[in-house]
Protein backbone atom coordinates (compact mmCIF):
# COMPACT_ATOMS: atom_id res chain seq x y z
CA UNK A 1 0.00 0.00 0.00
CA UNK A 2 1.12 3.57 -1.10
CA UNK A 3 -0.18 6.93 -0.23
CA UNK A 4 -0.40 7.69 -4.30
CA UNK A 5 -3.83 7.98 -4.80
CA UNK A 6 -6.69 9.91 -6.77
CA UNK A 7 -8.54 11.99 -5.92
CA UNK A 8 -11.29 13.10 -7.65
CA UNK A 9 -9.25 12.57 -10.73
CA UNK A 10 -5.98 13.98 -9.85
CA UNK A 11 -3.31 11.94 -8.90
CA UNK A 12 -2.24 13.18 -4.87
CA UNK A 13 1.22 12.13 -3.09
CA UNK A 14 -0.23 12.40 0.82
CA UNK A 15 -1.99 15.61 0.53
CA UNK A 16 -0.43 16.97 -1.92
CA UNK A 17 -1.44 17.36 -5.72
CA UNK A 18 1.25 15.47 -7.75
CA UNK A 19 0.77 18.54 -10.57
CA UNK A 20 1.57 21.53 -7.89
CA UNK A 21 4.79 19.67 -7.37
CA UNK A 22 5.00 19.80 -10.66
CA UNK A 23 4.55 23.23 -11.58
CA UNK A 24 6.81 24.24 -8.74
CA UNK A 25 9.65 22.11 -9.02
CA UNK A 26 9.87 21.43 -12.98
CA UNK A 27 9.47 18.23 -14.94
CA UNK A 28 11.02 15.42 -14.76
CA UNK A 29 11.16 14.54 -10.88
CA UNK A 30 11.69 12.36 -7.64
CA UNK A 31 8.65 12.36 -5.20
CA UNK A 32 8.17 10.43 -2.47
CA UNK A 33 5.93 9.86 0.58
CA UNK A 34 6.99 10.01 4.38
CA UNK A 35 3.90 8.41 5.51
CA UNK A 36 4.81 4.99 3.01
CA UNK A 37 8.40 4.94 3.77
CA UNK A 38 7.85 4.90 7.32
CA UNK A 39 4.57 2.39 6.96
CA UNK A 40 7.05 -0.03 5.24
CA UNK A 41 10.10 0.65 7.57
CA UNK A 42 7.07 -0.31 10.22
CA UNK A 43 5.93 -3.53 8.70
CA UNK A 44 9.31 -5.03 9.09
CA UNK A 45 9.81 -3.61 12.60
CA UNK A 46 6.37 -5.02 13.89
CA UNK A 47 7.33 -8.41 12.05
CA UNK A 48 10.29 -8.96 14.32
CA UNK A 49 8.56 -8.02 17.15
CA UNK A 50 9.27 -10.50 19.74
CA UNK A 51 12.70 -10.95 19.14
CA UNK A 52 15.95 -8.63 19.62
CA UNK A 53 16.18 -6.96 16.54
CA UNK A 54 17.36 -4.11 14.21
CA UNK A 55 15.97 -3.14 10.89
CA UNK A 56 18.86 -1.65 9.03
CA UNK A 57 17.47 0.23 5.86
CA UNK A 58 19.43 -0.66 2.61
CA UNK A 59 20.59 3.06 1.39
CA UNK A 60 21.84 2.14 -1.49
CA UNK A 61 18.39 1.69 -2.55
CA UNK A 62 17.31 5.36 -1.62
CA UNK A 63 19.74 7.61 0.09
CA UNK A 64 18.88 10.88 0.25
CA UNK A 65 19.44 12.52 3.62
CA UNK A 66 16.08 13.88 4.35
CA UNK A 67 14.93 9.66 3.39
CA UNK A 68 17.48 8.78 5.78
CA UNK A 69 16.39 11.19 8.06
CA UNK A 70 13.04 10.02 8.48
CA UNK A 71 13.34 6.31 8.73
CA UNK A 72 16.23 6.88 11.93
CA UNK A 73 13.94 8.74 13.18
CA UNK A 74 11.59 5.96 13.86
CA UNK A 75 14.26 3.31 14.97
CA UNK A 76 15.86 2.60 11.47
CA UNK A 77 19.49 1.38 11.48
CA UNK A 78 21.20 1.92 8.29
CA UNK A 79 23.18 -0.98 5.90
CA UNK A 80 26.22 0.84 3.45
CA UNK A 81 28.64 0.08 0.99
CA UNK A 82 30.70 2.67 0.49
CA UNK A 83 32.52 5.09 2.51
CA UNK A 84 30.17 7.91 0.41
CA UNK A 85 27.54 6.06 2.24
CA UNK A 86 28.75 5.83 5.98
CA UNK A 87 29.80 9.34 5.46
CA UNK A 88 26.11 10.20 4.24
CA UNK A 89 24.12 8.36 7.25
CA UNK A 90 26.06 9.86 9.81
CA UNK A 91 25.38 13.54 8.21
CA UNK A 92 21.81 12.58 8.09
CA UNK A 93 22.42 12.16 12.07
CA UNK A 94 22.74 8.21 12.38
CA UNK A 95 24.73 6.80 15.15
CA UNK A 96 27.40 5.28 14.18
CA UNK A 97 26.05 1.91 16.56
CA UNK A 98 23.27 1.64 14.31
CA UNK A 99 25.42 1.84 10.78
CA UNK A 100 26.20 -1.79 9.40
CA UNK A 101 29.04 -2.13 6.99
CA UNK A 102 28.91 -4.37 4.03
CA UNK A 103 30.38 -4.79 0.66
CA UNK A 104 32.57 -7.00 -1.39
CA UNK A 105 35.41 -4.45 -1.59
CA UNK A 106 35.96 -2.11 1.21
CA UNK A 107 39.26 -0.38 0.83
CA UNK A 108 41.39 0.41 3.85
CA UNK A 109 40.37 3.93 3.62
CA UNK A 110 36.91 3.03 4.14
CA UNK A 111 37.26 0.57 6.81
CA UNK A 112 39.96 3.65 9.06
CA UNK A 113 36.74 6.42 8.01
CA UNK A 114 34.39 3.67 9.86
CA UNK A 115 36.58 2.39 12.73
CA UNK A 116 37.21 6.30 13.90
CA UNK A 117 33.54 7.36 13.20
CA UNK A 118 31.72 4.10 15.38
CA UNK A 119 30.40 0.98 13.27
CA UNK A 120 28.20 -1.40 14.46
CA UNK A 121 29.55 -4.02 12.53
CA UNK A 122 31.37 -4.92 9.31
CA UNK A 123 29.77 -7.77 7.09
CA UNK A 124 33.05 -9.33 5.93
CA UNK A 125 33.08 -10.91 2.44
CA UNK A 126 36.59 -12.19 2.11
CA UNK A 127 39.87 -13.59 3.99
CA UNK A 128 41.73 -10.58 2.50
CA UNK A 129 39.26 -8.18 3.23
CA UNK A 130 39.15 -9.48 6.99
CA UNK A 131 43.00 -9.72 7.67
CA UNK A 132 42.59 -5.91 6.09
CA UNK A 133 39.97 -4.79 8.81
CA UNK A 134 42.37 -6.44 11.20
CA UNK A 135 45.56 -4.43 10.64
CA UNK A 136 43.32 -1.61 10.63
CA UNK A 137 41.85 -1.89 13.80
CA UNK A 138 44.86 -2.71 15.77
CA UNK A 139 46.65 0.33 14.03
CA UNK A 140 43.97 2.50 15.67
CA UNK A 141 44.22 0.56 18.80
CA UNK A 142 40.52 -0.65 18.45
CA UNK A 143 38.34 -3.87 17.75
CA UNK A 144 36.14 -4.20 15.14
CA UNK A 145 32.97 -6.39 15.16
CA UNK A 146 32.76 -8.42 12.49
CA UNK A 147 29.83 -11.08 10.85
CA UNK A 148 31.11 -13.30 7.69
CA UNK A 149 28.81 -13.39 4.69
CA UNK A 150 28.36 -16.67 4.13
CA UNK A 151 27.43 -17.81 0.38
CA UNK A 152 25.04 -20.30 1.21
CA UNK A 153 24.43 -21.77 -2.72
CA UNK A 154 20.67 -20.80 -2.98
CA UNK A 155 18.72 -20.14 -5.97
CA UNK A 156 17.14 -16.99 -4.97
CA UNK A 157 14.88 -17.37 -8.58
CA UNK A 158 15.39 -13.46 -9.65
CA UNK A 159 17.14 -11.31 -12.21
CA UNK A 160 20.07 -13.04 -12.77
CA UNK A 161 22.10 -9.23 -12.47
CA UNK A 162 20.92 -8.94 -9.04
CA UNK A 163 21.20 -12.51 -7.93
CA UNK A 164 23.68 -13.34 -5.17
CA UNK A 165 23.71 -16.48 -3.54
CA UNK A 166 24.62 -18.65 -5.73
CA UNK A 167 28.50 -19.89 -5.34
CA UNK A 168 28.99 -18.50 -8.98
CA UNK A 169 28.24 -15.00 -7.69
CA UNK A 170 31.22 -12.44 -6.17
CA UNK A 171 29.45 -12.40 -2.92
CA UNK A 172 30.68 -13.79 0.72
CA UNK A 173 32.60 -17.08 1.53
CA UNK A 174 31.69 -20.47 0.50
CA UNK A 175 29.76 -21.80 3.36
CA UNK A 176 31.61 -24.96 3.14
CA UNK A 177 34.83 -23.14 3.96
CA UNK A 178 32.97 -21.38 7.11
CA UNK A 179 34.38 -23.16 10.03
CA UNK A 180 37.94 -22.87 8.44
CA UNK A 181 37.43 -19.29 8.10
CA UNK A 182 36.08 -18.34 11.13
CA UNK A 183 39.02 -20.15 13.09
CA UNK A 184 41.14 -17.85 10.77
CA UNK A 185 39.32 -14.37 11.78
CA UNK A 186 38.93 -15.50 15.68
CA UNK A 187 42.65 -15.95 15.75
CA UNK A 188 43.68 -12.54 13.57
CA UNK A 189 43.65 -9.53 16.18
CA UNK A 190 41.67 -6.62 16.29
CA UNK A 191 38.33 -8.44 15.60
CA UNK A 192 35.71 -9.98 17.47
CA UNK A 193 33.54 -12.48 15.81
CA UNK A 194 29.72 -11.38 16.37
CA UNK A 195 27.72 -13.03 13.79
CA UNK A 196 26.65 -14.46 10.66
CA UNK A 197 25.98 -12.66 7.19
CA UNK A 198 24.19 -13.74 4.44
CA UNK A 199 22.37 -11.83 1.40
CA UNK A 200 21.01 -14.15 -1.51
CA UNK A 201 19.47 -11.54 -4.04
CA UNK A 202 16.90 -8.45 -4.43
CA UNK A 203 13.51 -8.47 -5.68
CA UNK A 204 12.37 -12.29 -4.61
CA UNK A 205 8.79 -13.08 -5.02
CA UNK A 206 8.96 -16.48 -2.68
CA UNK A 207 9.95 -17.37 0.47
CA UNK A 208 11.49 -20.67 -0.17
CA UNK A 209 14.73 -19.33 -1.19
CA UNK A 210 15.38 -17.63 2.26
CA UNK A 211 13.89 -20.62 4.33
CA UNK A 212 16.61 -22.64 2.44
CA UNK A 213 19.50 -20.14 3.27
CA UNK A 214 18.59 -19.73 7.05
CA UNK A 215 18.22 -23.12 7.43
CA UNK A 216 21.49 -23.43 6.55
CA UNK A 217 22.92 -20.33 8.68
CA UNK A 218 20.55 -22.04 11.69
CA UNK A 219 22.56 -25.00 11.52
CA UNK A 220 26.19 -23.03 11.02
CA UNK A 221 25.21 -20.90 13.89
CA UNK A 222 25.01 -24.76 15.88
CA UNK A 223 28.67 -25.94 14.46
CA UNK A 224 30.26 -22.77 15.18
CA UNK A 225 29.35 -22.39 18.75
CA UNK A 226 30.39 -25.65 18.91
CA UNK A 227 33.69 -24.39 17.69
CA UNK A 228 33.72 -22.05 20.06
CA UNK A 229 32.82 -18.73 18.66
CA UNK A 230 30.19 -16.52 20.61
CA UNK A 231 27.25 -16.18 17.71
CA UNK A 232 25.24 -13.36 18.45
CA UNK A 233 23.86 -11.73 16.14
CA UNK A 234 22.30 -12.71 12.38
CA UNK A 235 22.51 -10.38 9.45
CA UNK A 236 19.56 -11.88 7.12
CA UNK A 237 20.28 -9.05 4.59
CA UNK A 238 17.71 -8.01 2.33
CA UNK A 239 15.61 -8.94 -0.82
CA UNK A 240 11.84 -9.04 0.19
CA UNK A 241 10.42 -8.33 -3.67
CA UNK A 242 7.25 -5.81 -3.80
CA UNK A 243 4.44 -5.85 -6.64
CA UNK A 244 5.66 -3.77 -9.55
CA UNK A 245 2.48 -4.03 -11.04
CA UNK A 246 -1.63 -4.18 -9.71
CA UNK A 247 -1.92 -7.10 -11.54
CA UNK A 248 0.66 -9.84 -11.04
CA UNK A 249 0.77 -12.32 -8.15
CA UNK A 250 1.93 -9.97 -5.09
CA UNK A 251 5.07 -11.04 -3.20
CA UNK A 252 4.78 -12.30 0.46
CA UNK A 253 4.62 -9.73 3.27
CA UNK A 254 6.82 -8.55 5.85
CA UNK A 255 4.73 -10.31 8.40
CA UNK A 256 5.17 -13.73 6.40
CA UNK A 257 8.71 -13.47 6.05
CA UNK A 258 9.26 -12.33 9.98
CA UNK A 259 7.29 -15.91 11.05
CA UNK A 260 9.68 -17.29 8.39
CA UNK A 261 12.71 -15.79 10.49
CA UNK A 262 11.62 -16.68 13.82
CA UNK A 263 10.63 -20.31 12.36
CA UNK A 264 13.71 -21.29 10.94
CA UNK A 265 16.31 -18.97 13.54
CA UNK A 266 14.14 -18.02 16.68
CA UNK A 267 15.37 -20.64 19.06
CA UNK A 268 18.77 -20.15 18.58
CA UNK A 269 18.74 -16.43 20.69
CA UNK A 270 20.50 -14.39 18.39
CA UNK A 271 19.40 -10.95 17.39
CA UNK A 272 18.47 -10.58 13.93
CA UNK A 273 19.43 -7.83 11.74
CA UNK A 274 17.89 -7.17 8.33
CA UNK A 275 18.87 -5.12 5.42
CA UNK A 276 15.57 -4.23 3.37
CA UNK A 277 16.03 -1.19 0.92
CA UNK A 278 13.72 -1.98 -1.88
CA UNK A 279 10.48 -3.02 -0.02
CA UNK A 280 10.90 0.77 2.55
CA UNK A 281 11.81 2.61 -0.98
CA UNK A 282 10.17 1.25 -3.53
CA UNK A 283 6.63 1.72 -3.76
CA UNK A 284 7.37 4.98 -1.39
CA UNK A 285 8.69 6.73 -5.08
CA UNK A 286 7.52 8.01 -8.14
CA UNK A 287 9.18 9.52 -10.79
CA UNK A 288 7.09 12.56 -12.73
CA UNK A 289 7.74 13.24 -16.03
CA UNK A 290 6.03 15.18 -18.81
CA UNK A 291 5.06 14.31 -22.27
CA UNK A 292 6.79 16.36 -24.83
CA UNK A 293 5.66 14.86 -28.39
CA UNK A 294 3.13 12.35 -29.53
CA UNK A 295 4.95 11.00 -32.33
CA UNK A 296 3.43 8.36 -34.94
CA UNK A 297 5.83 5.55 -36.18
CA UNK A 298 4.85 3.47 -39.30
CA UNK A 299 2.72 0.87 -36.72
CA UNK A 300 2.98 2.36 -32.99
CA UNK A 301 2.59 5.47 -31.52
CA UNK A 302 5.66 6.94 -29.59
CA UNK A 303 5.08 8.93 -26.23
CA UNK A 304 8.26 10.90 -26.16
CA UNK A 305 8.43 11.95 -22.23
CA UNK A 306 11.46 14.19 -20.71
CA UNK A 307 12.61 11.28 -18.32
CA UNK A 308 15.02 9.24 -19.54
CA UNK A 309 16.84 6.22 -18.94
CA UNK A 310 19.76 8.17 -17.47
CA UNK A 311 17.46 9.51 -14.59
CA UNK A 312 15.51 5.57 -14.40
CA UNK A 313 17.43 3.25 -15.65
CA UNK A 314 16.07 -0.12 -14.73
CA UNK A 315 13.47 -0.77 -17.68
CA UNK A 316 16.98 -0.39 -19.65
CA UNK A 317 19.39 -2.33 -17.21
CA UNK A 318 17.02 -4.75 -16.05
CA UNK A 319 13.90 -4.77 -18.49
CA UNK A 320 12.23 -3.85 -15.27
CA UNK A 321 8.58 -3.15 -15.78
CA UNK A 322 6.97 -0.12 -14.05
CA UNK A 323 3.30 0.85 -13.95
CA UNK A 324 2.91 4.73 -15.82
CA UNK A 325 -0.19 6.50 -15.16
CA UNK A 326 -1.66 9.64 -16.00
CA UNK A 327 -1.49 12.81 -13.10
CA UNK A 328 -4.66 13.19 -14.20
CA UNK A 329 -6.50 10.48 -14.81
CA UNK A 330 -8.64 9.99 -17.71
CA UNK A 331 -12.47 10.39 -18.42
CA UNK A 332 -13.84 7.46 -17.29
CA UNK A 333 -14.80 4.70 -20.14
CA UNK A 334 -12.52 7.00 -22.82
CA UNK A 335 -11.31 4.59 -25.14
CA UNK A 336 -7.35 3.36 -24.49
CA UNK A 337 -4.73 3.94 -27.18
CA UNK A 338 -1.29 1.68 -26.78
CA UNK A 339 1.99 3.45 -26.90
CA UNK A 340 5.66 3.16 -26.10
CA UNK A 341 7.35 4.95 -23.88
CA UNK A 342 10.49 6.42 -24.39
CA UNK A 343 12.89 8.95 -23.49
CA UNK A 344 14.79 11.53 -25.11
CA UNK A 345 18.45 9.83 -25.15
CA UNK A 346 19.94 8.81 -28.35
CA UNK A 347 19.84 5.34 -27.58
CA UNK A 348 17.07 2.59 -28.54
CA UNK A 349 17.09 1.09 -24.90
CA UNK A 350 15.80 4.29 -23.70
CA UNK A 351 12.44 2.43 -23.68
CA UNK A 352 10.19 2.62 -20.57
CA UNK A 353 7.62 0.35 -22.01
CA UNK A 354 6.45 -1.00 -25.43
CA UNK A 355 2.60 -1.49 -26.19
CA UNK A 356 1.93 0.04 -22.92
CA UNK A 357 -2.66 0.53 -22.97
CA UNK A 358 -3.44 3.64 -21.61
CA UNK A 359 -6.03 6.96 -22.10
CA UNK A 360 -4.85 8.83 -24.99
CA UNK A 361 -2.59 11.97 -23.74
CA UNK A 362 -0.60 14.64 -25.30
CA UNK A 363 2.01 16.90 -25.66
CA UNK A 364 2.38 18.71 -22.09
CA UNK A 365 0.80 16.00 -19.87
CA UNK A 366 1.97 14.32 -16.82
CA UNK A 367 2.60 11.11 -16.56
CA UNK A 368 4.06 9.16 -13.40
CA UNK A 369 6.19 6.02 -13.07
CA UNK A 370 5.18 4.10 -9.96
CA UNK A 371 7.44 2.15 -8.09
CA UNK A 372 10.63 4.07 -8.41
CA UNK A 373 11.56 5.11 -4.37
CA UNK A 374 14.17 2.56 -4.87
CA UNK A 375 17.12 1.83 -7.17
CA UNK A 376 16.04 5.03 -9.00
CA UNK A 377 17.54 8.43 -7.85
CA UNK A 378 20.57 6.46 -6.97
CA UNK A 379 21.06 5.32 -9.85
CA UNK A 380 20.45 8.36 -12.17
CA UNK A 381 23.52 9.88 -14.18
CA UNK A 382 23.82 12.87 -16.44
CA UNK A 383 24.33 10.56 -19.43
CA UNK A 384 23.45 13.52 -22.27
CA UNK A 385 24.15 15.94 -20.61
CA UNK A 386 20.94 15.82 -18.77
CA UNK A 387 21.24 17.56 -14.93
CA UNK A 388 20.78 15.19 -12.56
CA UNK A 389 16.72 15.44 -11.78
CA UNK A 390 15.11 16.91 -8.11
CA UNK A 391 14.12 14.70 -5.40
CA UNK A 392 10.73 16.03 -3.66
CA UNK A 393 9.31 14.37 -0.04
CA UNK A 394 5.64 15.05 1.13
CA UNK A 395 4.67 15.50 4.47
CA UNK A 396 0.98 14.98 4.48
CA UNK A 397 0.29 18.74 3.26
CA UNK A 398 3.31 19.70 2.92
CA UNK A 399 6.52 18.98 0.47
CA UNK A 400 10.37 19.89 0.29
CA UNK A 401 12.77 19.63 -2.74
CA UNK A 402 15.51 17.19 -1.11
CA UNK A 403 17.85 17.69 -3.57
CA UNK A 404 17.48 20.60 -6.27
CA UNK A 405 17.85 20.50 -10.38
CA UNK A 406 21.48 21.07 -10.61
CA UNK A 407 21.92 24.44 -13.01
CA UNK A 408 23.05 23.79 -16.37
CA UNK A 409 26.17 25.92 -15.11
CA UNK A 410 26.72 23.98 -12.38
CA UNK A 411 26.92 20.43 -14.17
CA UNK A 412 29.38 22.41 -16.93
CA UNK A 413 31.86 23.92 -14.28
CA UNK A 414 32.70 20.24 -12.79
CA UNK A 415 34.76 20.24 -15.16
CA UNK A 416 38.35 21.10 -15.44
CA UNK A 417 40.40 21.93 -18.51
CA UNK A 418 43.89 21.51 -18.32
CA UNK A 419 46.24 24.47 -18.36
CA UNK A 420 47.59 22.69 -21.84
CA UNK A 421 44.47 23.31 -24.04
N1 LIG B 1 21.93 -6.06 1.61
C1 LIG B 1 22.86 -6.29 0.67
C2 LIG B 1 24.16 -6.84 1.06
C3 LIG B 1 22.58 -6.01 -0.68
O1 LIG B 1 23.50 -6.24 -1.61
C4 LIG B 1 21.31 -5.48 -1.05
C5 LIG B 1 20.99 -5.14 -2.43
C6 LIG B 1 20.38 -5.24 -0.02
C7 LIG B 1 20.71 -5.56 1.30
C8 LIG B 1 19.02 -4.66 -0.28
O2 LIG B 1 18.24 -5.49 -1.07
P1 LIG B 1 16.70 -5.11 -1.36
O3 LIG B 1 15.96 -5.26 -0.05
O4 LIG B 1 16.68 -3.72 -1.83
O5 LIG B 1 16.27 -6.07 -2.37
N2 LIG B 1 19.70 -2.00 -8.67
C9 LIG B 1 18.93 -3.22 -8.61
C10 LIG B 1 18.94 -3.84 -7.23
C11 LIG B 1 20.32 -4.13 -6.68
C12 LIG B 1 20.33 -4.74 -5.30
C13 LIG B 1 21.71 -4.82 -4.75
N3 LIG B 1 21.82 -5.27 -3.40
C14 LIG B 1 17.51 -2.95 -9.09
O6 LIG B 1 17.21 -1.82 -9.46
O7 LIG B 1 16.70 -3.86 -9.13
Amino acid sequence: MDHFLYRDGALFAEDVPVADIAAAVGTPFYVYSSATLLRHFRLFDEALEGMDHLVCFAMKAASNQAILKTLAQAGAGMDVVSQGEYLRAKAAGVPGDKIVFSGVGKTHEEIRTALSGGIRQFNVESEPEMAAISEVATDLGVVAPITIRVNPDVDAKTHAKIATGKSENKFGIPISRAREVYAHAAALPGLEVIGIDVHIGSQLTELEPFEKAYLKVAELTEVLREDGHNIRRLDLGGGLGIPYTRSNDAPPLPVEYGALIKKTLGHLGCEIEIEPGRLIAGNAGLMISKVIYVKSGEDREFLIVDGAMNDLIRPAMYEAHHDIDPVIEATPGIEKSTYDIVGPVCETGDTFAKGRSMAPLKAGDLIAFRSAGAYGAVMASEYNSRPLIPEVLVHGDQFAVIRSRPTFEEMINRDTIPEWL
